[in-house]
């Protein structure tokens, strides 16, 4: 494949990875991913804005075959998909300087022990002339890293966010060919890597409302050129309040918890509250994730195991956790044999969630009538609160 322009002496020169099926040994990438680097060439100085990760450095360099020089390696983010090629990048250019922030840099000289004297660091707001063309800096905390900025070019008006707006989907398109596949691509990318930052990204949107943007070109997936759907999908995922749905993680040894959770599930959908149901005996997690980024309820099953919840559950309670959604009502149904601490210490798994917690449902053995009846009060408290907080 050649470099390809996204406009004059701006080039995509990235790596599509069709094969890759699982990022950071943790989440499921069911349609690969790419690793998308930048060439800006201006009339006095190149710039190289990010790198490709180390498993595909030879494509890079492929594209760097023909270019003589480059003045500037620009690093957003120095997480390995992106920085992992730096090095060879700066042994073939070997007057190269390598921007980023202070803490890009203390990170950088940590992961890739690239020598100090290589780097030049940048404020916030700074810009960097490339002759007839201006890289602007700006800072973005927790994008996905401490140390990230997003890289703003002024006269193309090409925003390069790397992390921010991305999505891992691998194709051979340069730009957005099918606006329904990159939203759920962008959803599940959103969710994962994105929203245990909600509130720093939302401070970033507002920022990036001062900026004009035609193109926003991440490193991860196609390239924006309606930069309005992206936009619009994100302040919906960040600013919007939950929505009226449930999701129900759930797994069952013997078909007691099954039961609860097929009847539970059903109670739901009779009150006009939809539910969302993962067995995590197999579940996508990255499924699981794109479900929290609208729900209002989490309503966890597990039978007991040794006194406790499920493993695989209390993976998944840590995994919520971690992503911070803006779940606001969580309760526990599922069952026990002859004795259970697993509400206890679930409800203890999850202090991110800053959420309510509603009656739980435990039953001993297979579930009876009144447990059944547990499940219907359980699904009308939460068809109430919905609809008190105006959830639609
Ligand atoms: Fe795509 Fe945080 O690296």
């Amino acid at each position: 494949m050649r470099a390809r322009q996204i406009r004059p002496n701006v080039y995509w020169v990235g790596a599509i990875d069709w094969d890759r099926r699982l990022f950071d040994a943790l989440i499921p990438l069911p349609d690969g991913t790419s690793y998308n680097a930048y060439l800006v060439k201006g009339t006095r100085k190149v710039a190289l804005i990010d790198t490709v990760d180390p498993s595909m450095t030879h494509v890079l360099m492929s594209y760097l075959q023909d270019v003589p020089d480059v003045h500037y390696v620009i690093a957003n983010h120095a997480e390995q998909d992106h920085s992992g090629s730096i090095p060879q990048v700066l042994a073939k250019y070997p007057n190269a300087k390598l921007v980023t922030t202070p803490k890009g840099k203390d990170l950088l000289m940590a992961l890739l022990l690239i020598p100090p004297d290589r780097f030049v660091t940048v404020n916030d707001g700074e810009t960097l002339s490339l002759g007839d063309k201006t890289l602007e800096f700006i800072y973005a905390p927790w994008v996905h890293w401490p140390e990230t900025m997003l890289t703003y070019l002024r006269e193309d008006k090409i925003l390069f966010p790397c992390d921010l707006f991305g999505s891992h989907l691998a194709t051979s398109d340069l730009y957005v060919s099918d606006e329904g596949q990159l939203y759920e691509a962008a959803k599940r990318y959103f969710a994962e890597i994105m929203m245990p930052f909600r509130t720093s990204i939302e401070k970033h949107l507002e920022r990036l409302n001062s900026y004009e943007i035609a193109v926003i070109a991440p490193s991860h997936g196609p390239v924006h050129n309606k930069p309005s759907f992206i936009l619009a999908a994100y302040r919906s995922w960040v600013f919007d309040p939950p929505r009226n749905i449930v999701v129900v993680p759930y797994i069952s040894m013997h078909g007691s918890t099954q039961r609860m959770v097929e009847y539970f599930v059903g109670a739901l959908a009779d009150r006009g509250v939809v539910a969302k149901q993962f067995n995590l005996a197999a579940v996508d997690i990255g499924k699981l994730a794109m479900a929290l980024v609208d729900a209002a309820t989490l309503v966890i099953g597990t039978p007991t195991v040794l006194v406790g919840p499920h493993p695989n559950v209390v993976y998944a309670a840590f995994l919520t956790n971690a992503l911070r959604p803006k779940i606001q009502f969580v309760s526990v149904i599922g069952s026990y044999g002859w004795g259970s601490k697993a509400v206890e210490q679930l409800t203890a798994m999850i202090p991110n969630i800053k959420a309510e917690i509603l009656p739980p449902v435990i039953s001993k053995g297979f579930p009876r009538q009144e447990d059944f009846n547990s499940l219907d009060s359980l699904a009308n408290i939460i068809a109430a609160k919905h609809k008190e907080r105006g959830f639609a």
